[in-house]
């Protein structure tokens, strides 16, 4: 980049790190009374991954944050946005506990809390801060330790959830990259999906507790909204996206927005089957993978849409760059 040119952000580097514990249906099947056929049918989910001892989401943020600086040629980095539900503590924050494992000190280093939007929030935060002449290049780590929020005895949310993280290095471009973003937020729907004990039973303990067919309903109608809304932001029309790479929260929730969206499944990213939902984590470790399988070309046109606890939405339409370049 050259002084005074135009600054646009673009994701230079992409990276994922999943856990190698997996917690299969038919390990819940022992747990609660479910069944793999039920999950299967009710939310697309054969499998998701289980963080071990001493891995928490800042060791998981922390490789992942790796690789996906290797990706982009180890780039000097001027801030690190981390988006959590799942912290490591309440403080520090986890991307100083991250900031501190990549031997990075004196740079900002900031968490947000966004649920299963953070890593679209986080990416706009970092989109803002380069536009604006801030930094040149942000280092984005999306990481969840979601089975250790989980009540494992409440079947509605246990089979769901699922550990990891990915992570993008954001970095100044003259022109491509992310062409809009969309974010929002609706406190007054905040009971939907909260972390405590269950609604009227106070003994319960704490837990993830979601009211499923109410997020049902709006995360469809929220994720296709803004999918819409950032493909003419852009001035695509659905038919030249190339690949939707939406929040996995449910097989059911993509295909409904997708359909609406009007993109076939053949351009939607799907690996909510081996994963469950990572919060967070599920888009930028859905776009490692794509880009890993060859699903992600440069100039390729793609569209990121999340919906999560708050309630929280954002999207974004970028362009796909090359890893690496400026
Ligand atoms: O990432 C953040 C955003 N999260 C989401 O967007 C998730 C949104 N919600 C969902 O994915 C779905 O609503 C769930 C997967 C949570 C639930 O699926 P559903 O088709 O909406 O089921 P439901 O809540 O209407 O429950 C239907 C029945 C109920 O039994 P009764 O009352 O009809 O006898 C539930 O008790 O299914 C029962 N049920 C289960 N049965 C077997 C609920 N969970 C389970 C389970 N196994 N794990």
């Amino acid at each position: 980049m050259q002084p005074g040119q135009r600054r646009e952000a673009a994701i230079l580097g992409s990276g994922a790190f999943l856990p190698e514990g997996v917690l299969g249906n038919a390990e819940l099947e022992a747990l609660v009374d479910t069944s793999d056929a039920w999950i299967l049918e009710r939310t697309g989910i054969s499998e998701r991954r289980r963080a071990g001892a001493g891995e928490t989401a800042s060791v998981m943020g922390w490789q992942a944050a790796r690789r996906a600086l290797r990706a982009a040629g180890e780039p000097q980095v001027d801030a690190i946005v981390v988006a959590t539900c799942s912290p490591d503590s309440l403080l520090p924050s986890t991307a100083c506990l991250i900031q501190r494992r990549l031997g990075l000190p004196g740079i900002p280093a900031f968490d947000i809390s966004a649920a299963c939007s953070g890593y679209v929030y986080a990416v706009a935060a970092a989109r803002a801060l380069i536009r604006a002449g801030s930094a040149t290049t942000v280092l984005v780590v999306a990481t969840e330790a979601m089975t250790s929020l989980v009540d494992y005895g409440d079947r509605s949310t246990c089979v769901l959830f699922g550990d990891g993280a990915g992570a993008s290095v954001v970095g100044a471009v003259p022109e491509g990259g992310i062409a809009a973003v969309r974010w929002g937020a609706d406190g007054s729907e905040a009971d939907l999906i909260y972390y405590g004990p269950k609604a009227g039973d106070p003994a319960s303990g704490n837990g993830l507790r979601m009211h499923g067919k109410g997020t049902f309903r709006i995360a469809v109608e929220r994720m296709t909204e803004i999918a819409e809304l950032v493909c003419a932001d852009a001035g695509w029309s659905a038919a030249e996206v190339d690949l939707l790479v939406p929040h996995q929260a449910n097989l059911r929730i993509i295909e409904a927005a997708a359909k609406r969206a009007g993109i076939p499944m053949q351009r939607v990213m799907v690996d909510i089957d081996r994963l469950g939902n990572t919060s967070a984590a599920s888009i930028p470790i859905a776009l490692a993978e794509a880009e890993a399988a060859g699903r992600l070309r440069p100039g390729d046109r793609v569209i990121c849409v999340a919906f999560g606890a708050g309630t929280t939405w954002g999207g974004m339409a970028l362009q796909w760059n090359e890893p690496g370049a400026r």
